[in-house]
C-alpha cells in the first residue's frame, strides 16, 4: 500500500472523502457507497479481490449460521457455491470470532483473500452484510443475472461497530394483515440495514394475528373483518372485502427462526387493556358486559381509539396470563410488549364491576385501575425471567424496575422513564412514524402526520442532549414504527418504509455528528447505490423524484395534525 493509494478515515462522516474511482476491473463500488455508514475505512485501494468460481469459504466454529447465509444468499445471487477452503488462504473467506471485540463489532479485511472477524456471530454477520454491499447490486438479487460477470471488491480494510443494541422496526400486523412471506422477505430488508430488533405488533381493535391453542376463537373470529375503511376514518369510502388473516404458531416458530439465523430479536407486543375489541369480539366476557352488550361488537373495520377495553376482572387476567404462556413458549426475547397505550376509560368510569375494583384494590381512580393492569404482567413477566416493554403510558402508574419503555408521544416519556432509571426505546411519532407523509406535495398516497423526509429522518437524534449520562445510559436504543392503517399490502409498506428505514438505519447504527453537522449530501450521493441495491431487492420503495402514477391514490383522505401541511 502506498499512500498515493490509501486513505483512512476515523468516522463515517469523513469516509466520503475516499475515493471511489480507485477501484479497478469492475464497477463494483467501493466502501464509499456503503449504508450505514462504517466507522472507519482504510481505503480502498487498487487492488481489488475478485469474487469468482474459485472463491472458498472457511468458517471458525460458532459461525456456521453465517457461512449459510453467505452460500445461499450472497453465492446464489452471484452463481458462485463458495465450497469449504483453508481459513487464511488466499481467494478464501474466512469468518472466525473474536471475543475481544464488542460483541457486535466487526472487521473486514480484503486483500488476496477476505477475512471477516466479529466479536461474536451476529458480528460476523453484519461485516458480511457489509460484503455482500461490496460486491454490488447484483449480490441482493435471489439468481445470477450473469454468472460471467467478474466481481471485484477494492482492497480495504473496514472496522465498524453498532451505536445502539437496539436498532429496529415496529410493523403493524393487524390493521393490515401481512402474509408470513412478507413477514419474511422484510426481515431481510432489515438485516440489510444492520437493524436487529423486529417488534411485531401482533394485535390490535382491527384484528388478532397469532394463534393461541387455549383460546381458539381470538384468530377463528378475532382475526377476520367484514369490511375496511379506505383512508382515514373521516373517509367516505370503504374496502367491502372482508380482510383478515392470521400466523399459525408454526408460522411464528418459523419467523422468530429465520430472524434468529439473521441476528433479529422478535419482540411480541399483545396489546392491553385497550386496542381490545379483536379479543373481546372473539370472547365478549373479556369486555365491559356491565357497560354494553360485547356480544354485539365485531372486529373493528375503522381507525382510531377505540373505547372497547378489557374488563379488569379475575377473568380478563387469567385468560390473558394463558395467552401469554403461549407467546412465552413461542418466543425467546427478554423483552415482551404489552402495549398499554390509548386506553380510554369510559367505560371503567360507569361500570360498577370496575368501580368496585377499584374499590376493592384501593386505588384512586381509573388511572390507577390501568397501572394495576400493567403491574400485573409487569411482574408476571419477571417472575419468568422476562422484562415487559410497553407504550410511554405504562408510565403514568409507577412501574417494577425491570420494566422498559417504548417512548413514542415524544421524548418526554422516554426522558422522565430514563431519569427514572428505566431503559427506553426512543420512537417518537413527530420523527419516525413512518406511517406519516414523506413530501408536502399533493401526490402522497393516502397522506397522513407530519411530513417527515429522508433528511428529517437522517437528522433525527434518539438520544436527547438534556439527558444526564447516566440516564442516557438507558437510552438502549430506536426504532421505527410502522402502522398499517393507509398500508393495504406490501407494496404500500415499502413505499413507506423506503427510503427513510436506509437514512434510519444509520442514525440507530454509524458514529453520526449532531443533527445539524450531519453530512445529508453524502447520504444522498450513497444512496444511489443503494437505490440500485433496494432495486435488486425488489423494494417499491418512493422514488426520489415522488411516486410512479400507480403509487398515487388521488382523493383518499389523509388526516391532518396540527402544522402539518393540509391534505390532498
Ligand atoms: C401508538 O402509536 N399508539 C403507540
Amino acid at each position: 500500500m502506498t499512500s498515493a493509494e490509501s486513505s483512512t478515515s476515523t468516522s463515517a462522516s469523513t469516509s466520503a472523502s475516499t475515493s471511489a474511482s480507485t477501484a479497478t476491473e469492475t464497477s463494483t463500488p467501493t466502501s464509499t457507497d456503503l449504508v450505514p455508514a462504517p466507522r472507519t475505512v482504510d481505503g480502498p485501494h487498487r487492488t481489488p479481490f475478485v469474487f469468482a468460481t474459485g472463491t472458498a469459504l472457511a468458517a471458525a466454529p460458532g459461525t456456521e449460521g453465517v457461512a449459510r447465509w453467505l452460500r445461499t444468499v450472497v453465492g446464489t445471487a452471484l452463481g458462485r457455491d463458495l465450497p469449504p477452503g483453508a481459513a487464511g488462504a488466499d481467494h478464501t473467506i474466512t469468518l472466525l470470532i473474536d471475543p475481544s471485540l464488542a460483541p457486535e463489532a466487526y472487521r473486514l479485511t480484503v486483500s488476496s483473500a477476505v477475512e471477516i472477524v466479529g466479536g461474536s456471530s451476529a458480528g460476523v454477520f453484519w461485516g458480511a452484510q457489509t460484503l455482500r454491499q461490496l460486491l454490488g447490486p447484483d449480490a441482493h438479487r435471489r439468481a445470477c443475472p450473469d454468472p460471467e460477470a467478474r466481481r471485484g471488491v477494492p482492497h480495504q480494510v473496514i472496522e465498524d461497530s453498532p451505536r445502539f443494541p437496539w436498532r429496529g422496526l415496529m410493523l403493524d400486523v393487524s390493521r393490515h394483515f401481512l402474509p408470513k412471506d412478507d413477514v419474511l422477505r422484510h426481515l431481510d430488508l432489515l438485516a440489510a440495514h444492520k437493524l436487529n430488533v423486529f417488534h411485531f405488533h401482533l394485535t390490535d381493535d382491527q384484528g388478532w394475528r397469532i394463534e393461541i391453542k387455549r383460546h381458539p376463537r381470538l384468530t377463528e373470529v378475532g382475526a377476520w373483518r367484514e369490511r375496511t375503511k379506505y383512508g382515514h376514518r373521516a373517509s367516505a369510502l370503504w374496502d367491502e372485502r372482508p380482510h383478515g388473516g392470521y400466523y399459525t404458531q408454526d408460522d411464528i416458530r418459523e419467523i422468530v427462526a429465520y430472524a434468529a439465523e439473521r441476528h433479529i430479536t422478535v419482540v411480541p407486543e399483545i396489546d392491553i387493556p385497550g386496542h381490545s375489541q379483536a379479543a373481546i369480539a372473539a370472547y365478549p366476557e373479556l369486555g365491559n358486559t356491565d357497560v354494553i352488550d360485547t356480544t354485539t361488537l365485531s372486529v373493528w373495520d375503522n381507525w382510531g381509539i377505540n373505547p372497547n377495553v378489557l374488563a379488569p376482572t379475575d377473568n380478563t387476567l387469567r385468560f390473558y396470563e394463558g395467552v401469554f404462556e403461549e407467546v412465552l413458549g413461542l418466543f425467546p426475547a427478554t423483552f415482551i410488549h404489552i402495549g398499554g397505550d390509548e386506553c380510554l376509560k369510559d367505560q371503567w368510569k360507569v361500570s360498577p364491576a370496575a368501580q368496585a375494583r377499584i374499590k376493592e384494590l384501593g386505588l384512586a381512580d381509573e388511572d390507577e385501575l390501568q397501572s394495576w393492569f400493567i403491574r400485573h404482567f409487569d411482574s408476571w413477566l419477571a417472575d419468568r425471567g422476562r422484562r415487559l416493554i410497553g407504550w410511554d403510558e405504562i408510565l403514568e402508574g409507577g412501574l417494577a424496575p425491570g420494566a422498559a419503555v417504548s417512548s413514542w408521544r415524544g421524548y418526554a416519556g422516554g426522558i422522565a422513564a430514563a431519569e427514572a432509571g428505566h431503559d427506553v426505546v426512543m420512537c417518537p411519532e413527530q420523527q419516525v412514524y413512518l406511517d406519516h407523509r414523506q413530501h408536502g406535495g399533493p401526490d402522497e398516497p393516502m397522506p397522513i402526520g407530519y411530513v417527515r423526509t429522508l433528511e428529517d429522518v437522517y437528522r433525527f437524534e434518539p438520544v436527547p442532549p438534556s439527558l444526564s449520562p447516566e440516564a442516557a445510559a438507558h437510552i438502549l436504543g430506536t426504532q421505527a414504527n410502522v402502522w398499517t392503517e393507509v398500508m393495504q399490502d406490501r407494496s404500500r409498506v415499502d413505499y413507506q418504509v423506503f427510503p427513510r428505514l436506509a437514512a434510519f438505519a444509520e442514525v440507530a447504527w454509524s458514529a453520526l455528528p449532531a443533527p445539524a453537522e450531519r453530512d445529508f449530501a453524502d447520504f444522498e450521493r450513497r444512496m444511489t447505490a443503494h437505490y440500485a441495491r433496494l432495486d435488486a431487492l425488489g423494494v417499491d420503495y418512493r422514488p426520489p423524484g415522488g411516486p410512479l402514477p400507480w403509487q398515487k391514490r388521488p382523493g383518499v383522505i389523509g388526516r391532518p395534525i396540527e402544522g402539518a401541511p393540509p391534505n390532498v
